[in-house]
């Protein structure tokens, strides 16, 4: 039998190839999703996985993908879960998963494992994006099934079968990165009354260290998504890696928080995602702007479901695709220009302009205007506040 598993070149799935074949007496075939995460990361890839003993090494660019179906609808729905994490490990998971099950198809696979423990959200993410992609194929968790706990087992397994493995014993931080943000849980984040470390923050600077001149941005949207910095036209996933490097170096995009896992448990993440925070920022001015009182709301609403969604692991379901249509029907006039201030880790938007903008100024004004009769109030607020009325006067005996 044949299994594909999704390798990153760690300890962990490097252990994992072995013990495959091993247990499952199969062939296995690696898989690396390119999400971003990092010339770094995926240097030499393929020959570590070949030297665990992977028969192949598939390597799919999944960047511009994740950026422009994944990341741009999550986006346009202006969704946060929890109030602050910007879901940069969720969004990315489905694009993964899909890209798996296709390498799958394509070497005739019967099974497809993941490095993923047994106490986390990523197994349901993945898992749940399996059985709707290719229920027929078996899942194998190694995690959930082996005794190892600690590296020390990981790499006395893997020496103890010649195979090379540059990892070292002691790694404080789990992390995952791609595009949209990095990831940091663990180590002295366990105690939640312990600030996180020095070494903890991967992309941003701190922000007490950040330059102390602020920098201003100008981002064009074309119906809720952005297309170009300070006028230069951009692809999704270049726009992106662009806007990361502006806003880490101004030290925006951090958040040090408790979440709620799917599986019951809280948890506490160090999350960076630069480019996001400026790029919601903005979205959010944008929507203010165009939409109208009852059509922000019902965007607050769906952003909130998506988040849920997202988190959960539930992309690859009809929900999705009718929340997803909402959105994008609310974002159909979100076209114009946000303009925004990076200055020690903040992202402040300093004005934003629309063809769509609801905004009249011949209707806001404090001077003089035309087009409002003032009078017109008075009727208003007489229905407006009736209910209060006839509530005071039958309290009142009358
Ligand atoms: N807690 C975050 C989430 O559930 C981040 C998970 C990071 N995953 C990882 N394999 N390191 O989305
Ligand atoms: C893991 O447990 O594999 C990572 C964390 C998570 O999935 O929430």
């Amino acid at each position: 039998s044949k299994v594909v598993l999704a390798y990153s070149g760690g300890l962990d799935t490097s252990a994992i190839v072995p013990w495959l074949k091993e247990n499952y007496d199969c062939e296995v075939v690696a898989f690396v999703a390119d999400v971003g995460q990092g010339a770094e990361e995926l240097e030499g890839v393929e020959a570590k996985a070949l030297a665990s003993g992977a028969s192949e090494c598939h390597i799919v660019d999944l960047k511009e993908e994740l950026a422009n179906e994944y990341i741009w609808p999550m986006l346009q729905a202006e969704s946060v879960y929890e109030d602050d994490y910007l879901l940069g490990t969720s969004v990315a998971r489905p694009v993964i998963a899909k890209a798996q099950v296709m390498v799958a198809r394509k070497v005739g696979a019967d099974a497809l494992a993941h490095g993923c423990t047994g106490k986390g959200n990523d197994q349901v993410r993945f898992e749940s994006c399996f059985a709707a992609l290719a229920p027929d194929l078996k899942v194998i968790a190694p995690w959930r099934e082996w005794t190892m706990r600690s590296r020390e087992e990981l790499l006395n397994y893997l020496s103890e079968r010649n195979i090379p493995c540059s990892a070292s014993l002691t790694k404080i931080y789990s992390r995952d990165a791609n595009l949209w943000h990095i990831s940091t849980e663990g180590g002295e984040l366990e105690d939640t009354w312990t600030p996180a470390g020095v070494n903890c923050w991967a992309w941003t600077v701190d922000p007490k260290e950040a330059p102390n001149e602020a920098e201003v941005l100008d981002i064009d949207f074309e119906a809720g998504v952005p297309v170009a910095l300070n006028g230069e036209v951009l692809s999704g996933a270049n726009l992106i890696e662009r806007l990361n490097g502006v806003a880490a170096a101004h030290g925006v995009g951090r958040v040090d928080i408790v979440e709620n896992r799917l599986v019951g448990m809280k948890s506490r993440g160090c999350y960076e995602t630069p480019a996001g925070t400026v790029l919601l920022a903005a979205h959010q001015a944008l929507s203010h702007l165009v939409l109208d009182k009852v059509c922000s709301q019902h965007l607050k609403f769906l952003g909130l479901q998506f988040a849920q969604l997202l988190y959960d692991g539930r992309w690859f379901t009809p929900l999705r695709e009718a929340i997803v249509a909402g959105v994008q029907s609310l974002n159909k006039e979100l076209t114009g220009q946000v303009r925004v201030e990076l200055y020690k880790g903040r992202a402040t938007v300093l004005g934003s302009q629309s063809p769509h903008s609801l905004f009249s100024e011949a209707f806001a004004t404090f001077g003089a205007d035309e087009v409002y009769n003032q009078k017109d109030a008075a009727g208003f607020i007489r229905l407006y506040s009736l209910p209060a009325r006839i509530k005071a006067l039958k309290n009142e005996g009358k």
